[in-house]
């Protein structure tokens, strides 16, 4: 709810469990004066200190070049005396760097709103109102609207910026941040994901430090290293009690999470496209849009944090209509068979595969051109009838007939310089006239912000997809952007390249959505370099990384659902040793992990030992059953082994807390030790519940029955296995 009070000039954005107070100063300036739990209908605007003395005061109160310095401000600018970060900043034709905001007006209207070619939460009126509080510099003429999405069920508030060029002359937008949140300091932790290829994710927590920290990308995607997320949290918050403010950025590009500590000792967090390498040029009457961040508020700790964010992307972003339905158990044959593979061998794993209920074939790379490697043909998106005998309509109506559907690999963005398509227009990569641009995986990037090279490849791709009846895509993004020119770009507009590749992006997305609207899209980059929340707008699953190892997913899953659901976590059962790191770990326990996510196999089932075969008809089983409850349900993480170095434990509770399936991996036994005992939180206090280890003899894991009260103070026992790496499903249902 918003509601907005003259008297005070403020505006209270109230969700369910917290309020965001903005103020607006006697001088015109947006303050913000409070975000935090629930308060009451009072007038805090004291909390800005608007009225403070400082540093070569004038006894009334702060000159503006202190003023500035210290006023927690909505969107600090650049250039005035803010000398904190800023969230904006702009140059003039001139060549003048300041912009200041003053309040104009606001509008009040229920509904989300939608952003011309940038993924967008969306909700009606039922579900969230919106803030449009317009500010303006009149020097300049720049009009900036602050938008905020506040949402009616969920502790969430969605930001983002609009600037607008009312002046004659040119601006340049230098910095476009979509988020700026100003704390006073409460002795914070700070959480961020950093990772690399095959180790995406991994949670890191550290005490806020004086001076400036934070994330960043500048390869042109999310990213494997760090990822857009920041939360500021109580030192003492745990999974389930404490503070905290989480902070994600739905974009899928160069981004930006800064956290600095200010000589006050106060806290500013800004979020939005990376500034570096960005400029963008308003003509009169242009508008620019930011994308949007994501604010979250809980009081009941990380878990409090997680299913929110879950909840707002499971109801509120994702559009696929897979998002709410099973989705087919698939087998894709990339660490099957890798480039080495014909029709013949693909009919013969979906053969084997359907016998054992998988739904699905996914043909990966190496079906088209004359790619037999990483070397070749991006972009030749045309079937290599050699290996693809009787083309790909047989292929397909084959697999079809097993009772399977059938999922195809693309590349889209890629060229490759050994193919038809850069030996008859080499221009179309991205590059530097008079510099050679730089090779990674033998790939270069299409210039897809040029409308002749989107249009191609949205054709390469729409016609294989019309010629068959290709039922998913997973759409890769295996190389980082280098080399940033294009020939569209006048000098002035060059820093316009990174949004623009994103905005083409999302274009194509939209465009291939639009004519194949059953279509399930999972994305994919190197792994999980695009797994953002931009990219939920167009698929409701992303391959999560390359790293197929249950052991190495536990840190990768747990970063990832720290933010997003299990129902977008792309993960398959794969074969040992472990490609990606030689690990050898039971069969059972890579499919409980694999449970947790999207659920498919990624090996060749015809050479599979035939104990760990045997197993696959069961875990299908457990997946169609317990499926709505991980895909729907709350989830709530319990131990980490990044904390106890010794197991790892989560659940996903049904939103009716009468179940819950627990996942327990136990990563190192330990000689001569004692029971655990599992607190289980969420569940209702009062009930009584009935434990079952579905996967095992009831005679080896007797049943238990203890109240929610129970298990989540005194806690679930759980016996050591004998052995590392060993994992028990557990099911809870009330009595
Ligand atoms: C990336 C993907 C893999 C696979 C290969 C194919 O690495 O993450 O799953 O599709 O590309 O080249």
């Amino acid at each position: 709810m918003i509601s907005f009070n003259s008297k005070t000039n403020s505006f209270r954005l109230d969700t369910p469990n917290s309020t965001y107070s903005i103020f607006i100063n006697e001088r015109g300036y947006i303050g913000h004066a409070y975000y935090g739990s629930k308060i009451g209908d009072d007038d805090v605007s004291y909390l800005t200190r608007n009225k403070e003395y400082g540093f070569s005061d004038n006894k009334i109160f702060r000159e503006k070049g202190s003023f500035l310095d210290f006023f927690p401000q909505e969107l600090p600018t650049e250039g005035l005396g803010d000398f904190r970060e800023s969230a904006l900043a702009v140059c003039d034709s001139e060549g003048h760097n300041a912009i200041e905001l003053k309040y104009k007006s606001h509008k009040i209207t229920g509904g989300a709103k939608a952003l011309p070619g940038l993924p967008a939460v969306f909700g009606g009126a039922e579900d969230c109102s919106v803030l449009e509080l317009t500010a303006t510099d009149d020097i300049l003429g720049a009009e900036v609207t602050l938008v905020y999405t506040v949402f009616e069920k969920l502790d969430a508030i969605v930001r983002s910026v609009r600037i607008k060029n009312n002046g004659a002359k040119p601006l340049y937008i230098k910095k476009a941040l979509s988020l700026a949140l100003d704390l006073d300091n409460d002795n914070y932790d700070m959480i961020t994901l950093h990772g690399s290829w095959a180790r995406e994710r991994h949670m890191e927590r550290h005490p806020v430090h004086m001076g400036k920290q934070g994330v960043v990308s500048i390869r042109g995607e999310t990213s494997h290293q760090e990822h857009p997320f920041v939360a500021l949290l109580d030192h003492n918050a745990d999974w389930d009690s404490g503070k905290v403010y989480g902070m994600n950025f739905i974009y899928s590009g160069n981004f930006v999470a800064d956290v600095q500590k200010n000589q006050f000792e106060n806290i500013r967090a800004v979020m939005g496209i990376n500034p570096e390498g960005f400029t963008w040029k308003l003509e009169n009457g242009d508008v620019f849009d930011t994308p949007q961040a994501v604010l979250v508020y809980s009081d009941s700790g990380l878990n409090g944090m997680s299913r929110t964010f879950h909840d707002l992307y499971r109801e509120h972003l994702i559009r696929s209509p897979y998002k709410k339905t099973d989705r087919p158990i698939l087998i894709n044959n990339w660490e099957a068979t890798y480039f080495n593979f014909d029709t013949d061998k693909l009919i013969d794993i979906a053969r084997e595969a359907s016998k054992d209920g998988i739904e699905m074939l996914v043909m990966d790379d190496g079906w088209f051109g004359h790619r037999s490697f990483d070397d070749s043909s991006l972009g030749d998106w045309i079937v290599n009838e050699e290996k693809i005998k009787g083309g790909l309509k047989h292929l397909v109506d084959e697999v079809n007939k097993l009772g399977m559907k059938f999922g195809i690999w693309f590349e889209p963005e890629m060229i490759s310089p050994d193919s038809d398509l850069y030996r008859a227009h080499p221009d179309w990569a991205i590059q530097i006239p008079g510099r050679e641009p730089g090779m990674s995986r033998a790939q270069l990037v299409l210039d897809i912000t040029r409308k002749e090279v989107e249009d191609y490849t949205y054709e390469s791709l729409a016609k294989i997809l019309r010629s068959a009846n290709i039922e998913y895509v997973k759409w890769d993004m295996n190389r980082q952007l280098t080399d940033i020119g294009s020939v569209n770009l006048p000098a002035d507009r060059i820093g316009e390249f990174y949004h623009r590749y994103v905005l083409a992006v999302y274009r194509l997305q939209e465009r291939l959505l639009t004519e194949f609207p059953k279509l399930l899209l999972e994305n994919c980059s190197g792994g999980g370099a695009r797994f953002d929340p931009g990219m939920f707008f167009y698929s409701p699953q992303i391959w999560c990384s390359d790293d197929t190892d249950a052991i190495e997913r536990l840190a990768i899953q747990e970063g990832t659902a720290l933010i997003y659901p299990l129902s977008t976590m792309g993960a398959h059962v794969s074969v040992c040793p472990n490609h990606a790191c030689g690990r050898v770990t039971p069969f059972k326990t890579r499919g409980y992990v694999a449970l947790s996510g999207t659920f498919g196999y990624e090996l060749d089932i015809t050479k599979l030992p035939p104990e760990e075969r045997a197993m696959i008809p069961g875990q299908v089983a457990l997946y169609k059953k317990f499926s709505s409850l991980i895909r729907n349900g709350d989830y709530s993480r319990i131990a980490s082994y990044r904390e106890n170095n010794e197991y790892d434990c989560w659940a996903s509770i049904s939103k009716d807390k009468t179940k819950a399936l627990v996942t327990f991996v136990q990563v190192l036994n330990h000689p001569n030790y004692k029971t655990r005992f599992l607190k289980i939180n969420g569940l209702k206090p009062e009930s009584k519940y009935r434990i079952t280890w579905p996967d095992e003899k009831a005679e080896d894991f007797p049943a238990m029955e203890l109240f929610g009260r129970t298990l989540a103070n005194a806690g679930l026992p759980i016996r050591r296995d004998w052995g590392d790496f060993r994992a028990q499903l557990i099911f809870i249902e009330e009595i």
